[in-house]
């Protein structure tokens, strides 16, 4: 790429990731008309739970790695001045917990070796947890090469390779890729060549029970259902349109805004679809709906929104926000007298209303 249309990229890249932020920060960005539908998933009061509220154990292995709390920090940020602290709390945060985190879309680093910074950081402030490294699924279907992906993978030392899948957010975002097309068969590809497992994911629309089972025939480790009912970048691109006076793409955000599957009924599709670990995320947003995502089978759970703002102040205040969730977590642990993360897998809930009535038409 000459150097004039590298220096124009990396720019439009950085003023996009910032937006991002800064719209996450500053506007409301949440599903407004729908839920994930959690509150539609009852777990069953113990009024005898046989142990103390101390011995309760929350930690979890997943992709080989052992997580003490189950709830990992979702895929945010990283190619921002912004980003670099924001990844640096949240990375610190992390290591304290012994939890991990994703990072956000690497793209902006493969351009700019400054802006690997942004990303390294959090493995220099997080040199025990588990990272993942991050790309969207129509730079696959660009051509992304396979040493593009271990450059990324080198820059954190990463023990997963996360892809995004964003068809709905590419569609609204006016700078958006709509390249789609040969995306599955480019992760099977990288499957076999990367040394570290592959996770997909979505950004707030959803995994499906079909599209997890193409993703599981092509070698994916585990699947993130990123669903509906929080953060819609729907939203956040109908923002940026309305910024730059794309009327189209404002509509069309306006339009999508509560496009999706709700996080409750993602999660229970793709457990039935396919045997491998699901990560329960897309609205998380208290320690019941986590106590809730591993009754239904998640072995895991993230959260991104939530600690956007508390990891713009301090890794204590990351930690905070993480603890409220832990403590809502145990609490509904110790009321269904679960012990371990095991026990809660096994435990029974209930079923109502409209994801009942969902999950029954399929
Ligand atoms: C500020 C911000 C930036 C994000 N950037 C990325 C990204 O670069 N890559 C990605 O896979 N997901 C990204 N996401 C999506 C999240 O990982 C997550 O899937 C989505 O926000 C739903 O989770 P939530 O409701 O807990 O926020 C971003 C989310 C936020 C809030």
């Amino acid at each position: 790429m000459p150097d004039t249309d590298k220096k124009e990229r990396i720019r439009e890249i950085m003023e996009r990731k910032e937006d991002h932020i800064n719209i996450c920060l500053e506007k409301p960005v949440q599903a407004k008309r729908v839920r994930t539908l959690f509150e539609n998933v009852h777990l069953i009061n113990d009024s005898l739970p046989e142990m103390d509220f101390d011995e309760i154990d929350t930690s979890v292995d997943f992709l080989g790695h052992k997580f003490s709390i189950p709830i990992m920090i979702g895929a945010m940020t990283g190619g921002a001045e912004l980003a670099k602290r924001i990844n640096e709390n949240l990375a610190k945060a992390a290591q304290e917990l012994g939890t991990g985190m994703v990072v956000g879309s690497q793209r902006a680093g493969l351009y700019d070796k400054s802006l690997a910074e942004t990303y390294s950081i959090a493995r220099e402030a997080g040199p025990d947890i588990f990272i993942g490294s991050n790309i969207g699924g129509a730079q696959l279907s660009r051509g992304f090469s396979f040493d593009e992906a271990r450059d990324l993978i080198d820059m954190i030392k990463a023990d997963a390779f996360y892809i995004h899948l964003n068809p709905a957010q590419e569609i609204i975002q006016p700078e958006g890729d709509v390249k789609y097309k040969n995306v599955i068969p480019r992760i099977r590809e990288f499957a076999k060549e990367l040394k570290i497992p592959i996770v997909a994911k979505e950004v707030g629309f959803g995994i499906s029970g079909n599209v997890s089972k193409e993703l599981e025939s092509s070698g994916v480790k585990a699947i993130e259902v990123a669903g509906m009912g929080g953060t819609s970048y729907a939203a956040v691109e109908y923002y940026r349109a309305k910024d730059m006076g794309m009327e189209t793409k404002e509509k069309m955000g306006e339009l999508f805004w509560d496009w999706g599957i709700p996080t409750a009924e993602a999660l229970y599709d793709v457990r039935k679809a396919v045997g491998l670990p699901v990560v329960s995320s897309g609205g998380i947003r208290t320690g019941l709906d986590i106590a809730k995502s591993i009754a239904m089978g998640a072995t895991l759970t993230a959260t991104a929104w939530p600690l956007l703002r508390a990891a713009t102040i301090s890794s204590d205040e990351v930690v905070k926000k993480l603890n409220e969730f832990e403590f809502g977590l145990k609490t509904a642990m110790f009321l269904t007298g679960c012990r371990n993360i095991e026990e809660l897998r096994q435990s029974k809930y209930i079923l109502t209303g409209e994801l009942k009535e969902r999950i029954g038409q399929k």
